[in-house]
């Protein structure tokens, strides 16, 4: 089966982006039946960073931490989007059958707009390239957290326009994976856990300021010694982390009181650092081989350009374009 996904290079990784969608791309490389390519979306995050050398950065970042946190390039295939050009020109075929109102419907463009970013043409045009990334590979399941549901059934609804203008079934529809226990992981102050709202728990942050991230869990004014509420995200993320032998402890320490809420965090704290030890440190090891981050990418990039040529080559000559 053929598996793609990817992460924008608009920041830091957060626990977020792990549990929704990186913890399910692990699972998923160890099936042999599964193709995977793993990219790192910089066309996309060119919508929102400006400066070249912070884009380059943070996507070197990107795929230095997906090998830290145990992909494998051996079995999966991870590369920069916009080393794969036919990415560009599957979405500009696309947006020729898009109709306008499927993408002002976008929550996505609604939030950035209100949030204060520039309504620009790529900001609105953002689940084309995303639909493009998709398809071109001829994925049948896409991993990703809950939020990107809608772009999974715009890329739907275009593949079958695709399709239906050229009156030929080209374009594979995709299905989203979405695991339901993981689909919106909280960030610290209850919403949703986002670069952009600032409330993330970054898996590679120093530990003093995972501590800070981890202590600053916004929680109720329970007394220690009364149960605890299981609503809020402090609750929500020691469920996500610990592992299932240990959860009826760990919920028991939630719901018979006599536990601080600065306890439970330092639990919490505990688990961060201990699911992510080993990652962490083969991250040291990689950041100072960079040649090796790139070669991968190089391979990877060629593993996807493979994939993506006979598909391309369909769709130009069904388009007329030159062959
Ligand atoms: P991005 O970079 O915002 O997030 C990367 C992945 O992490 C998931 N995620 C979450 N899951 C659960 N709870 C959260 N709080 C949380 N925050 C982030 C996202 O759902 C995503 O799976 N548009 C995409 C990147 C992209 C893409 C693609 C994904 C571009 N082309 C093609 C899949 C296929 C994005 O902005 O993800």
């Amino acid at each position: 089966m053929r598996i793609v996904s990817g992460v924008q290079p608009t920041g830091r990784l957060h626990l977020g982006n792990y549990l929704g969608a990186i913890r399910q791309f692990l699972d998923l490389q160890s099936a042999p039946a599964h193709d995977c390519f793993f990219f790192v979306a910089d066309l996309h995050a060119l919508t929102t960073i400006r400066d070249g050398a912070t884009l380059r950065s943070l996507t070197l970042e990107i795929a230095t931490d997906y090998l830290a946190l145990g992909l494998d390039p051996d079995r999966v295939a991870i590369y920069r989007q916009s080393s794969l050009p036919q990415v560009t020109e599957l979405a500009w075929m696309l947006s020729t059958v898009t109709p306008m109102g499927l993408l002002r419907r976008g929550h996505s463009y609604k939030d950035k707009i209100a949030r204060g970013l520039e309504p620009t043409h790529g900001l609105f045009a953002y689940p084309v390239l995303m639909a493009a990334d998709i398809l071109i590979v001829g994925a049948e399941r896409v991993p990703v957290g809950r939020d990107q549901a809608q772009h999974l059934e715009m890329t739907r609804d275009l593949a079958t326009a695709f399709n239906q203008v050229h009156d030929e079934p080209l374009l594979r529809l995709p299905e989203p994976m979405i695991l339901p226990d993981a689909a919106l992981v909280p960030g610290i102050d209850g919403r949703k856990m986002s670069k952009s709202h600032g409330n993330v728990i970054e898996l590679f942050a120093p530990e003093a300021d995972l501590r800070r991230s981890v202590m600053s869990i916004v929680t109720d004014s329970t007394p220690l010694e009364d149960p605890k509420s299981a609503r809020g995200p402090l609750y929500a993320l020691l469920k996500l982390l610990t592992p299932p032998e240990e959860w009826a402890e760990s919920r028991r320490l939630f719901t018979t009181g006599g536990q601080g809420y600065g306890a439970l965090k330092t639990r919490l704290l505990g688990l961060v650092l201990d699911t992510f030890r080993p990652a962490r440190q083969r991250r040291e090891e990689l950041l100072r081989d960079v040649g090796f981050v790139e070669s991968v990418l190089n391979a990877g990039s060629e593993r996807a350009a493979t994939a993506a040529a006979p598909l391309m080559a369909e769709c130009r000559r069904a388009c007329g374009l030159a062959g």
